[in-house]
């Protein structure tokens, strides 16, 4: 994604944790000519993110475009998902989404001008085995990004400048899935990430609200699935048998 905006002219400022893998990213934009800024942060430390957006805001300027991207998925029944790695998932997959919003809302607040783009996932939508933690952080995203974008519709300032993007994937090759399980795989295949990146920035250009990935999932998924009575709904995902296995 990072890649991609870059090439259509962004300024792009790179977040990660991991400052060698961060360069590897900044290294082959600027190989393009093309101008991108690293910056080392834990998003799970409110603190961290609060000093992160002053430093942008003072060494490059307004961040226009938020795309929150950071997650893990542990992938195992419940019982066996230790409360470490739950409690760290959680505070990445919910909290660090309301810090950045926190961060970096208020300047497109002033400007009534800004995009936040935020990973929900297909376990966002649905109840999948093997991630009853993830699928909570899931829903949890989507549930933030709707509520914000019911608090931003009813300010009385006019912030309609101010564009929101939810995104649900289902399985993108970026090594998050290590044991996906598909039985159609024309319906459901797994995406490269380069794909998705094309996917998830038109999506956002063209402001639409929410988009699933591969797209005709979004329909199947958001609107079928779910007009379903549950058992009905977990009939037809036994049919399709897609899902993850545990890691163990
Ligand atoms: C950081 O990124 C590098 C390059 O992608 C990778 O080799 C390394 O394992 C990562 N470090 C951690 C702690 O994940």
């Amino acid at each position: 994604m990072a890649i991609r905006f870059a090439a259509l002219g962004a300024t792009v400022v790179c977040v990660d944790i991991n400052d060698t893998s961060n360069e590897e990213t900044v290294k082959m934009i600027q190989a393009r000519k093309q101008k991108a800024f690293k910056y080392r942060c834990d998003v799970t430390e409110r603190s961290a993110v609060m000093q992160l957006a002053e430093r942008v805001r003072k060494e490059v300027g307004d961040v226009a475009v938020l795309v929150n991207n950071a997650g893990m998925m542990p992938c195992n029944p419940v019982l066996q998902q230790t409360e470490q790695e739950i409690t760290l998932m959680n505070k990445l997959n919910i909290n660090a989404n309301i810090w950045m919003i926190q961060a970096f809302l208020p300047v497109m607040v002033q400007r009534n001008y800004g995009h936040i783009v935020a990973m929900s996932s297909m376990a966002g939508l649905q109840g999948i085995k093997n991630l009853v933690p993830y699928c909570g952080s899931k829903y949890a995203v989507k549930g933030i990004m709707d509520s914000l974008a019911v608090e931003l519709r009813s300010d009385p300032r006019d912030l309609s400048g101010i564009k929101l993007t939810t995104i649900f994937p289902y399985i993108i090759n970026t090594g998050l899935c290590k044991k996906p399980r598909i039985r159609f795989k024309n319906l459901m295949k797994v995406v490269e990430p380069g794909e998705a990146a094309d996917i998830i920035i038109n999506a956002m250009r063209r402001e639409y609200t929410e988009i699933s990935i591969p797209q005709d999932l979004h329909y199947l998924n958001r609107y079928i699935y779910r007009l379903l009575p549950l058992e009905a709904g977990c009939t037809w995902m036994d049919f399709i048998d897609a899902g993850v296995d545990a890691h163990g």
